[in-house]
């Protein structure tokens, strides 16, 4: 199946996100490289997705599981060569898979050959390739994202005696966006990868490029200059490639990242996804319908990219104190469970794997406007381990079998980058690929299905939204239209059987057809549409004129 050569591609997409290192093991070393996920290729294709995001997979001291960059133009060697990078893409692309990769703007390793130069002394002609002040008094404005290891945004450099500022973790220094040769560097290294194929860059942590004093050097019109600068660069010598946005900020913030059509093409919803989360514990639908009425009109070619989970803890940076306070108490009982500003748990166990509750709040992903992310391992209901630092818990190895390390890898267990998931509930021998594709009624079976249900048209990632208010405020209820094609989606948010009466006047005459088995409902009179639903039951109905 060769790769659709529509330049909207990723408005139909499915993306799932998959870190190498975590997917299969080919060499028996106990970590997942590129053959080993070129060998799942079939598998994804079976699940239907479209597009796969890699994480980093560059050279990189792996203090930050590869955001910390030592070198752009190459790939770690516990991951294999840029020959089997370059295999799997062509392979991913054969299955009509498209490939994002991460690009890191924003901050490179400490052990990255540029910063090594430059902190090497205060006159080296790479010192201006990052940011540097002889005091940690600048940019106080600016707050600290990793709350719960740095207390500064400076750092000491005792060799080149002065600081230098970071965003994130210490050992990645920001590099200097107001330097032209840094730039320069930055779009080389994107062409490196998009004529090697590339369909796609993820850009992590973009608002946080440019510094000015007196701001929270967030979201900058100088920062938006430069990624200007990158997507026309992109239009002119790679048009049908896609740049995602990676900027947790609230709406109003969020819009300028699409310009005019001329920054990025996509952007992450991170204000949406906790208020699936609190709108599924509230059984009320106002947190979701709040914030997407609060989220601004995007340009025509653009697209928000919705998310569950991902990599990350599940962030709570754009929710109110009193929301936060909320999910921490409903999602993250113990305190071991949060990290910074997030609660470091996968799907499943915040959900308590409750299969209605992960049917829903996956039914919402795939029908809300935006293009959905699946993240590795929760299209089968994988499990965490909180007991692994940082982030590293919802990093665990990839669940194949209940066989030797899960069929993951060959190597003795105690050689593995990670534990796999045992506990009773969660572990590999309850919660694997293998068994759930022998089993009908398994989650994955589920997941095929509604992908391919999903992508059976084109309305929930093209289509307008338009949000109907029932009495019953259990009921999240909309309707989705692109040209004549109509899709309604009514979720019950609740715990307990609801009944909900929807005003369907303008569909006078049409019947509803349920979109997963193809039943007729009854057809929509003068009088308002009646559903019964049971506990956590969503229905999709395309509206047809009969
Ligand atoms: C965002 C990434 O998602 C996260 O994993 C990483 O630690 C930071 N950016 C820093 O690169
Ligand atoms: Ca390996």
């Amino acid at each position: 199946m060769p790769l659709n050569r529509d330049a909207l591609w990723y408005k139909d997409a499915i993306i799932y996100e998959v870190h190498v290192r975590t997917f299969n093991d080919s060499n028996g070393d106990g970590i997942g490289d590129f053959p080993g996920l070129e060998q799942k290729l079939d598998y994804l294709q079976e699940l239907g997705i479209t597009a796969i995001w890699l994480m980093p997979f560059f050279p990189s001291p792996l203090r930050d599981d590869g955001y910390d960059i030592a070198d752009y133009t190459a790939v770690h060697s516990s991951y294999g060569t840029l020959e089997d990078f370059r295999k799997l893409l062509d392979s991913a692309h054969e299955r009509g898979i498209r490939v994002i990769i991460e690009m890191v703007l924003n901050h490179t390793s400490d052990q990255h050959p540029w910063f090594q130069e430059a902190r090497s002394s205060q006159n080296n002609p790479r010192r201006d390739w990052y940011v540097w002040s002889d005091t940690e008094a600048g940019y106080k404005g600016t707050r600290i994202i990793f709350l719960d290891t740095e207390t500064s945004n400076w750092a000491w450099d005792p060799i080149s005696k002065s600081y230098y500022w970071h965003r994130f973790f210490s050992h990645q220094p920001d590099l200097n966006y107001d330097n032209p040769a840094v730039r320069e560097q930055m779009w080389n290294v994107m062409k490196f990868w998009l004529e090697m194929g590339v369909d796609a860059f993820r850009l992590d942590a973009v608002p946080y490029l440019v510094e000015r004093e007196g701001t929270n050097c967030e979201n900058l019109p100088e920062t938006h200059t430069i990624l200007k600068e990158l997507r026309r660069k992109i239009d002119e010598q790679f048009p049908g490639r896609m740049l995602l946005a990676e900027a947790n900020q609230w709406p109003a913030d969020l819009r300028p990242y699409f310009g005019d059509e001329d920054e990025f093409h996509m952007a992450f919803h991170f204000p949406l996804m906790p208020r699936m989360f609190m709108g599924l514990k509230l059984e009320d639908r106002k947190p979701i319908t709040e914030i997407l009425q609060q989220t601004p009109e995007i340009p025509p070619s653009c697209q928000w990219s919705l998310f569950l989970r991902n990599h990350d803890e599940l962030t709570l940076e754009m929710v109110t104190d009193m929301e936060r306070d909320y999910m921490y108490d409903m999602y993250a009982e113990s305190k071991t469970m949060r990290l910074n500003l997030g609660i470091r748990r996968r799907l499943a166990p915040l959900l308590n794997n409750d299969r209605r509750r992960i049917e829903l709040m996956n039914g919402m992903l795939m029908s809300l406007p935006g293009t959905p992310i699946i993240y590795y391992g929760d299209e089968i209901g994988m499990g965490d381990n909180i007991s692994l630092g940082d982030r590293n818990g919802v990093r665990t190895p990839m669940q194949w079998s209940g066989g030797w390390n899960s069929g993951f890898s060959i190597a003795e267990p105690e050689r593995l980058y990670a534990p796999l998931i045992q506990d009773p509930v969660y572990g590999y021998p309850a919660v694997n690929v293998l068994s759930q594709r022998e089993s009908e009624h398994s989650l994955l079976r589920w997941m095929q299905r509604i992908i391919a249900v999903r992508r059976s048209t084109a309305v929930f990632g093209r289509g307008a939204i338009e949000f109907l208010y029932p009495a019953n405020h259990r009921i999240l209820a909309y309707l989705r239209r692109l040209g004549k094609e109509a899709a309604l989606v009514v979720n019950n948010l609740s715990s307990t059987a609801q009944a909900v009466e929807l005003d369907l006047r303008r569909y006078k005459g049409n019947i509803l057809i349920e979109m997963f088995g193809n039943n007729i409902f009854p057809r929509v009179g003068d009088l308002p549409y009646l559903l019964t639903m049971g506990p956590y039951q969503f229905y999709w109905f395309r509206l047809r004129r009969v």
